[in-house]
Order: C-alpha cells, then structure tokens, then sequence
C-alpha cells in the first residue's frame, strides 16, 4: 500500500492506472478511521475487482468547517488508520496536507468554490452554511486528482451523499456515486470519529438518535401521526437525556430531500448535540 502525499505523485498513479483500464474505486474520508470506513473499502472493492485499485483519502478539510467548529480537535491518527487500511485492501492512501489542496501562492489566495444550490439548503446546510460549499469543493477536487470510476459515500451522511450525486452530475464527473449502509454499535449508535470525543456518560445518552428513530418507525407504522405531534414526541425524548439537545429533526422524500409528512418510504435525519458534540443520523421509515 502506498502512501501518497502530493497531487502531482496521486494524479501521474491514477492516469497510469487508467492508460493500463484499471479500474478506481475511491473512499474519501477525514481519517480516523472505524468499522464504518472500513465497510465502504470493501464495497468499493467489490465494485472494482480483484484486478482493480481501491485509493482512500484521508485529509481533514479545512473548507467545511465553520470557525466556531472543531477543525483543531478533529481526532487525527496516520498511523492507526495505515494499519486499517492496509488490513482492508487499499492499495493507496491519498494523504495531501492543506498547501496542496489550498496552496495560498504570491498571486492570490484559493478562491474557487463549488455550490450545489438546492439539495444542501436544510438541515446540514441550515445549520452549518457554509459545510456543503467546503465539502462539494474539496469532493470535487479529489474526483479531478484521483479519477476514480467509482466514489463510495456513508449513508449516514445522506444529505451530503445527495449533493455529491447531483454535484457529479450536474458538473459531469464520468464516475458514479455509491451510498453504502450506515454501520452501527450493538445498541444502535451510528458509527462515527466523533463518538471518540464522547465521555461513558455522553456514549450511553448518544443512543437517544437511534432511539428518536426507532421511535418513529413505530409511530408511522402505527397508524402514522402529524409532524408536529412526532416532532414534539421526539423532542421530548431527547430532552430525556442531560446531556442531550436537538438541533433538528426532518421527514423528507430520500431522493429529492424535499419535506414530506412521517410516512412509510420517507427519510427521517436529525443533529443532537451531546454535551459539545454534534451527531447526526438518520433511516428511512
Ligand atoms: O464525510 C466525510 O468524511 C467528509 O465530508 C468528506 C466526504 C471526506 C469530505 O471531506
């Protein structure tokens, strides 16, 4: 497995790949890898084939990160996420650091930017303007460098897997966009490197996403139930827990993110903070 740290070594490896019409399976991720990162490598090798290249990105974007985030205390270990993927298969970790991906040279600052205009509207984008214009800007710029045939997304994060899919074919990336299961702890809590920051007492009241779920699953199975009772329902749960504070929680038609009642065959997603940290989750119903 090779680790590869400029853009020029990773963009001369993947057109080499690609004059050979090997094919590129792509994970980008922000490091700190778990069960959960490592479930898209296997998907993306599954899609690739034994004779194909699975490339992970680990790199912590600056761009989607708002200043009063945790950009400095996202938790950070090569090392460990090297043995991960090299126990899952990579055959190559993209690895930049910020001068590559965001040089500031002598003529002037970055200034270039990718904006998907209507699917990063709510939820994420609501709460954190700025996230989706960062994370479609840097997705992009790792299509251009790694060429992948194939980019696998978590669907834990189903909003942002919506706007990349649209971003890659509004802007006509020749590659197609994977949403892989979200993976889960025993008790329902969703794989995330963000559970790392949580004290036993948080872990045990972060599984109130997974219950305000659970919850509505069987209300709408149920006989169904207005938005606002459930969101009241819901909200009450989550004020159960000490720790606990709803940011948002949102019933949408999957494909389009457009907000529809509770109902069968609709998405739900919600943001709770515990204590400092911000989770979000979210299933179909
Ligand atoms: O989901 C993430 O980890 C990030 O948003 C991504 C897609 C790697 C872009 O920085």
């Amino acid at each position: 497995m090779r680790v590869i740290t400029t853009i020029a070594a990773m963009h001369r490896q993947a057109l080499r790949w690609r004059r050979e019409g090997v094919r590129i399976g792509f994970v980008p991720t922000m490091g700190y890898l778990h069960e959960g990162h490592i479930s898209l490598v296997r998907r993306a090798r599954q899609l690739v084939g034994r004779g194909g290249r699975v490339v992970a990105s680990i790199y912590v974007n600056p761009k989607q990160f708002a200043p009063t985030e945790d950009l400095a205390k996202y938790p950070r270990d090569l090392e460990r996420d090297k043995a991960c993927c090299a126990a899952a298969g990579v055959d190559a970790i993209f690895f930049p650091d910020d001068k590559q991906m965001y040089p500031s040279r002598a003529e002037g600052a970055y200034s270039s930017y990718v904006i998907e205009e209507r699917l990063s509207q709510g939820m994420e984008g609501a709460s954190r303007p700025t996230h989706f214009r960062g994370v479609a800007t840097v997705v992009a710029k790792l299509f251009n460098i790694i060429q992948p045939d194939v980019a696998v997304f978590g669907a834990k994060d189903w909003q942002q897997a919506a706007v990349i899919r649209r971003m890659a074919r509004d802007l006509n990336f020749p590659l197609r966009v994977v949403v892989a299961a979200t993976l889960r702890e025993r008790d329902g809590l969703a794989m995330s490197s963000r559970n790392a920051y949580l004290s036993s007492e948080e872990r045990r009241q972060a599984t109130v996403l997974w219950r305000a779920i659970e919850l509505t699953r069987a209300a709408v199975r149920e006989n169904g139930t207005a938005t606002l009772r459930l969101k009241a329902q819901i909200e009450r749960l989550i004020y159960r827990e000490p720790a606990a504070r709803l940011d948002y929680v949102e019933f949408f038609n999957p494909e389009t993110l457009q907000a529809v009642a509770p109902q069968r065959g609709a998405q739900m997603a919600l943001a709770v903070f515990i204590g400092k940290i911000r989770l979000i989750d979210n299933g179909r119903l």
